[in-house]
């Protein structure tokens, strides 16, 4: 079995680098997903939401909650006033250092186009991270109250992705012309002993 998982190398400059490997471990998987799991703080820290078109889509709820030092949860309730069948997201990740930096992901998709099909691979990571606390599982049109409910972020989806860092997930939605911003900050911190 083929495994993901990271390991972090002191540069000399003295920054952390991060590197993907992959190391061919048979049921290494399950030992290390449990250690992992108890090691990583996944946080959300910020949640901002615009729309550019306010006759067209309104927010109700846009928010984070925290419940404790560890979770927090993101609630959000937007009301798209006509239905649409044409929707196009730019989904990009930046990491912070010294300002926000574009890290690794940088997607253009037709959302319409991917809930009938699921084509795109890596949206359908960040897809992953919201699915179950929403009610946008269905295929387009799109109207009416869309709702994510107290969307924590759960680690065993990103977790053996993410080097440690603060990260900025900015979504940019184009319902037919109206443009629509869901920028979403999250801290991701791992205490691995996997280094060396
Ligand atoms: C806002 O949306 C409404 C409804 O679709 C549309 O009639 C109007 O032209 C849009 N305004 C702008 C500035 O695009
Ligand atoms: C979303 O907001 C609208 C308008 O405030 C409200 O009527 C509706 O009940 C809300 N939906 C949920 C699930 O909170
Ligand atoms: C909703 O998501 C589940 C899990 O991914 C999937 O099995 C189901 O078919 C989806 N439902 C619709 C209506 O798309």
């Amino acid at each position: 079995m083929l495994v993901c998982f990271k390991c972090y190398f002191q540069s000399k400059a003295g920054k952390m680098r991060s590197q993907l490997m992959l190391c061919a471990l048979v049921g290494f998987f399950l030992i290390l997903k449990v250690n992992v799991n108890d090691a990583i703080t996944f946080r959300l820290t910020n949640f901002v939401c615009e729309s550019y078109n306010k006759s067209y889509a309104v927010f109700n709820t846009c928010r984070l909650k925290a419940v404790n030092r560890k979770k927090v949860l993101l609630n959000m309730n937007v009301t798209l006033l006509y239905p649409t069948n044409n929707i196009g997201i730019h989904c990009r990740l930046f990491k912070k250092a010294n300002g926000y930096r574009p890290w690794t992901v940088d997607r253009k998709l037709d959302l319409c186009r991917y809930m009938r099909t699921r084509y795109d691979p890596y949206f359908k990571i960040v897809y992953g991270l919201f699915q179950d606390f929403s009610n946008i599982n269905h295929t387009c049109p799109y109207v009416g109250h869309q709702i994510l409910k107290d969307l924590y972020l759960r680690p065993e989806l990103l977790g053996l992705l993410l080097p440690t860092g603060d990260y900025l997930l900015s979504l940019q939605w184009m319902f037919d012309k109206n443009a629509v911003d869901t920028n979403v900050s999250f801290s991701f911190v791992e205490d691995l002993l996997l280094s060396k």
